[in-house]
C-alpha cells in the first residue's frame, strides 16, 4: 500500500488540512493531492472538504509494529523480533522460510495486513482480506523432543482465549483442539506446524493465529463464523492492541508450557470447553458419545456407553450430532 503514511495520518477520522498533511509528510501540497488520489485508487474513501482539507470516510485500523511493541510488557521487548508485512502468502510460511535461513535467537513474530494463501487446518484455506483481521505467526522453540509437545495446540488456544477475555470479549469458548468460539460461531483459529528438530531434542514449531476482527462478510467459508465487530459491535476494536495482548499471552503460555507441560493448563482449558456434556461424534464416525473434557496429554475424552474413549490430538475433530 503506497499511501500508508498518508492513511496513517487520516486514520483518526478527523479533517486534516492539506497544509498540515504536507508538513507532516515533508512534501508539497501538490504531492499531498496526488497521494490523496492514489489512496482513492487503492480503495480508500476520502472526502475533500472545500477550504478545510481531507477526511477518511470509513475509519481504518492499520497495523503498526512500533505501536504493537509499545503495548507489550517491557520484559518482552528484547525477546522478540517483530515484523509487520503489507502482504504475504502466509505468515506461517514466512516464519518457516526466514528461520530456515537464519536465527536471531529471539522469538520471531510475523504479522501481515493480508495473506494471499492463508493456510487453515486440514488443508483448508484461511480467508485473509486486507486490513480487516489479524494474521500472525510465532516461531517457537522447545527442548525435549516431539513428545513434550503434547497439549501445546490446546495451550495456544487457551492463551488466545484469555487474551481476548482480558480485552473484554465475553463468552469465549474453546472447541477441541484449538478453535476459539464466541456465541456459537468461530472467531479465531490456530494452525500449528512442526518445522522439525534443529538439533537432537530441540524442536521448532510455528504457531499461526487468525482472528477475525472487523470482517463483516466472507465468501466461501463453510462454517459458522463471527468477528469481534460482529459479536460486540458497540466496542471499538484496535488490531494493534489485540495483537499485543495475544502475543504477550502466547509468549507467556509457551514459556510456562516449556517448564510444566500441559498439566496446569488443563482445568482452565476445560472451563471453556464447548463440547463438555454434549452429544458428539468423531469425524470418522467411529465414536459417538458425550463430551468429557481432555486428558493430561490434551486428547479429547468421550463417554461412550459408560467408558471413556480418547480422541487423539491432531487426528480427528468433533462435531455436535445433528
Ligand atoms: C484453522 O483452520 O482454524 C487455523 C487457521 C489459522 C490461520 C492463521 S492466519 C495466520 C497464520 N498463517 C496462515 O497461513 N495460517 C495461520
Amino acid at each position: 500500500m503506497k499511501s500508508r503514511a498518508l492513511i496513517g495520518l487520516l486514520a483518526d477520522g478527523r479533517v486534516h488540512s492539506g497544509e498540515s498533511l504536507a508538513a507532516s509528510l515533508g512534501v508539497s501540497r501538490t504531492a499531498v493531492w496526488k497521494q490523496i488520489k492514489r489512496a482513492a485508487d487503492e480503495g480508500f474513501s476520502i472526502e475533500t472538504i472545500r477550504g478545510k482539507g481531507y477526511r477518511l470516510v470509513t475509519p481504518v485500523d492499520l497495523l503498526d509494529g512500533n505501536e504493537i511493541v509499545r503495548q507489550l510488557p517491557a520484559r518482552l521487548h528484547s525477546t522478540i523480533d517483530l515484523q509487520v508485512h503489507e502482504e504475504l502468502d502466509s505468515t506461517n510460511a514466512e516464519v518457516i522460510r526466514q528461520r530456515a535461513r537464519q536465527s536471531s535467537g529471539r522469538t520471531m513474530v510475523c504479522l501481515a495486513e493480508c495473506q494471499t494463501a492463508g493456510r487453515g487446518r486440514r488443508g483448508r484455506q484461511w480467508q485473509s482480506p486486507r486490513g480487516e483481521n489479524l494474521y500472525l505467526s510465532l516461531g517457537l522453540t522447545f527442548r525435549g523432543g516431539f513428545a513434550m509437545l503434547d497439549g501445546l495446540s490446546l495451550v495456544l488456544g487457551l492463551a488466545v482465549a484469555e487474551a481476548l477475555e482480558a480485552q473484554g470479549v465475553r463468552d469465549v469458548g474453546l472447541k477441541w483442539p484449538n478453535d476459539i468460539y464466541v456465541g456459537g460461531s468461530k472467531l479465531a483459529g490456530i494452525l500449528v506446524e512442526l518445522q522439525g528438530e534443529l538439533e537432537e531434542g530441540v524442536v521448532q514449531v510455528v504457531a499461526g493465529i487468525g482472528i477475525n476482527v472487523h470482517m463483516s462478510a466472507a465468501e466461501g467459508v463453510d462454517q459458522a463464523w463471527t468477528s469481534l465487530a460482529r459479536a460486540m459491535p458497540a466496542q471499538q476494536w484496535h488490531r494493534n492492541l489485540i495483537a499485543a495482548g495475544v502475543i504477550a499471552s502466547l509468549l507467556d503460555a509457551a514459556t510456562e508450557f516449556a517448564k510444566t507441560g500441559f498439566t496446569s493448563f488443563r482445568a482452565p482449558w476445560e472451563a471453556r470447553d464447548i463440547f463438555t456434556g454434549r452429544p458428539l461424534t468423531s469425524d470418522s464416525g467411529k465414536l459417538s458419545g458425550t463430551g468429557r473434557g481432555v486428558d493430561e496429554h490434551g486428547n479429547y475424552l468421550m463417554d461412550v456407553n459408560g467408558k471413556l474413549e480418547k480422541v487423539r490430538a491432531g487426528e480427528i475433530s468433533l462435531r455436535v450430532q445433528s
